[in-house]
């Protein structure tokens, strides 16, 4: 997510908005910015594409830049490339209005053109300078201050926003709007702070107010008033900071990995939202058109991991919906395979970081072959991403833990997207059928929060199983896939031995591997596999198997096979690895952090594996 800090009051603002950007650097970034009211009552800005250091040594640490009045940003690229010209502060061309944005503007597209059709110009690719320019719109329109005009823009703009903005004509005054992204006021004797998060201001006050969604705030020196979108005023009781800073760097959860998994709700909504638009799906910011999908005769799916997790559900998801061939290839065998590409092949390559040095091989030997090429990718501007012929950008944010959670549910949401369309093109699912699955895919995030409320029951069964020393996870056909996932997880971060296997596929010799209190986990979300694998899982217990089952709610009669069960929302069958995963990577966790494991550093990993 993008890190915002404004400053009002009486010591230099620059080198306090540095320092307030750098306790938020742990959430990610590609580049940042300043804009400062100096003396002659002029808006300086300096922005500086990359590591916040250079924005600093650009400014002297702040120094070069006068004023007792400015805001700060350090930008994640959802809309537009990493660039110092995309990156905030961004300002209406006379300098009227000056602001910095986290969020993601849904509408920015149909905002842009009305502009333009006003007259207004545009010099970035961003759906912040839209917005800004958008007040500045209302501001001329209406002849009205800006708390007016910020309220007429909020009832346009669709989407999340943290907006704090700057105006010309109000020298000593900062306003906030915010509607689902984070943002907080902070007030101390002649000084007021807006930030992102609270570790931007710990230093300063611990004094806080947690601005309402669709409420705007108006800063004064040591003052704030908030204000409701009908522009009355609202009273908001300040709060005390209890947090440590490390604390609240992880928005008070105890690590980044257990934050991210309850943030994956926002992802596949934001991951959704970015394309799902009413009863259809708009690829156009993609480029694949309807023609490119008529004309695509087979998928190969190429990823590391659990991108490559994701990949063996979407085979599923695909080959059933749209009835086309797919094959799912591992990245380091698939570049070395000299692999039988056919002109009609869409190569889809999937990767969090964009950075994957296998995948990035995977992809140009494709491209070299002339392969169609599709990049599902979370980080804006990575070499993936700028390389694959077509990109579809999930909205995940920043994942700072290694263990991999809310890109992988992001990810899944954009196969199922795709999945989906491709059917509806080609003609495999009707009119029905497509409202229907949109229909359900916009359930899934709701369903998952509901599984997160019920976590502290795999926190109690992981301790339990704190000192296993092997596992199986089994499944038949996507469950097979969630496994493969469940088990990366566990090994991971708790570095307890784990095996994803097919649960037909047991009796052919792992199933001597089975001891007396052997921890195996049955997947059984495929209905129609449910007694299949069920029969599985009790000649894994007649072997003294300690029996994990999850399932949908509903299949109760797994109780009288599993000695312990986690049962997930019902949802479409094809969208199941979306809520069984959750269980999951929540006893991965709590396993590890009974285990006293760095789960969000394990040992051995790293992020983004940018070497063969
Ligand atoms: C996932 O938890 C792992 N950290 C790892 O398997 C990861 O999925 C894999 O390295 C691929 O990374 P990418 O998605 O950035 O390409």
């Amino acid at each position: 997510m993008c890190g915002i800090v404004g400053y009002n009051g009486y010591d230099q603002a620059a080198p306090i908005l540095l320092d307030g950007l750098e306790k938020l650097e742990y959430r990610g970034y590609d580049s940042s910015g300043l804009a400062v009211r100096n003396g002659k009552n002029e808006i300086e800005i300096v922005k500086a594409k990359g590591r916040l250091r250079i924005l600093s040594e650009k400014t002297d640490g702040g120094n070069a830049l006068a004023g007792s009045c400015g805001i700060g940003h350090t930008r994640w690229a959802t809309h537009g490339e990493p660039s110092e010209n995309n990156a905030h502060p961004h300002i209406s061309d006379d300098k009227n209005v000056t602001g910095v944005h986290n969020g993601i503007i849904e509408n920015y597209q149909e905002l842009k053109e009305k502009l333009l059709r006003h007259n207004y110009r545009f010099y970035s690719d961003t759906d912040t300078e839209v917005a800004i320019k958008l007040i500045d719109y209302y501001m001329k329109k209406y002849s009205e201050g800006p708390v007016d005009s910020i309220a007429r823009a909020m009832t346009r703009i669709r989407g999340s926003y943290a907006l704090v903005v700057m105006f010309r004509d109000y020298p000593d005054e900062i306003f906030c709007a915010r509607k689902d992204s984070p943002l907080i006021i902070g007030t101390k004797e002649g000084e007021t702070f807006a930030a992102s998060d609270v570790p931007a201001i710990l230093k300063y006050t611990r004094t806080v107010y947690y601005i309402g969604n669709q409420q705007i705030a108006r800063l004064g020196k040591g003052t704030a008033e908030f204000f409701d979108i009908d522009r009355e005023p609202v009273e908001i009781e300040p709060k005390e900071v209890k947090w440590d800073a490390e604390a609240a760097e992880k928005g008070g959860f105890e690590h980044f990995m257990i934050k991210e998994i309850h943030e994956q709700p926002k992802a596949v909504r934001d991951t959704i939202n970015s394309i799902v638009k009413g009863n259809s799906i708009e690829f156009g910011e993609t480029g694949i058109s309807d023609e490119i999908i008529q004309g695509i005769g087979r998928i190969i799916i190429v990823a590391c991991g659990s991108a490559y997790h994701v990949g063996m559900a979407a085979q599923y998801v695909f080959e059933d919906l749209a009835k086309i061939p797919v094959r799912v290839e591992l990245a380091s065998e698939f570049r070395y395979r000299d692999p039988l590409l056919l002109k009609d092949d869409l190569v889809i390559v999937i990767s969090q970081s964009g950075e994957t040095a296998d995948s990035l091989a995977a992809l140009r030997l494709a491209k070299e072959e002339g392969i169609r090429t599709l990049g599902i990718i979370n980080v804006v501007g990575s070499s993936i991403a700028r390389e694959a012929e077509h990109v579809f950008y999930t909205l995940a944010g920043p994942e700072i833990a290694v263990a991999t959670t809310k890109a992988y549910s992001a990810q899944l949401a954009a196969v199922y997207a795709l999945a989906i369309q491709f059917a509806k093109v080609r003609g495999t699912i009707d009119q029905q059928k497509y409202e229907e699955l949109l229909a359900e895919l916009g359930t899934l995030p709701g369903k998952m929060e509901k599984i997160l409320e019920d976590k502290e029951r795999i926190q109690w069964f992981a301790a339990k199983y704190s000192n296993a020393k092997d596992m199986f996870f089994i499944g038949r056909g996507i469950d097979y896939a969630i496994s493969m996932e469940g088990s990366l997880k566990m090994k991971e971060i708790s570095y307890v031995h784990s095996e994803a296997y097919a649960a037909g596929e047991l009796k052919h010799g792992t199933i001597s591997l089975v001891e007396n209190g052997t921890l195996v986990v049955g997947v059984c979300t495929q209905n129609r596999l449910f007694e299949k694998t069920r029969s599985n899982m009790v000649e894994v217990k007649s072997r003294g198997a300690y029996l994990m089952g999850l399932t949908s709610y509903g299949n109760y009669s797994i109780e009288d096979t599993a000695d312990f069960t986690v049962y997930i929302p019902k949802t479409d069958q094809h969208f199941t690895t979306s809520l069984a995963i959750i269980p999951l990577q929540l006893l991965g966790y709590y396993l590890s952090v009974a285990r006293g494991l760095n789960v969000d550093k394990p040992r051995n990993l790293a992020k983004s594996v940018t070497v063969e």
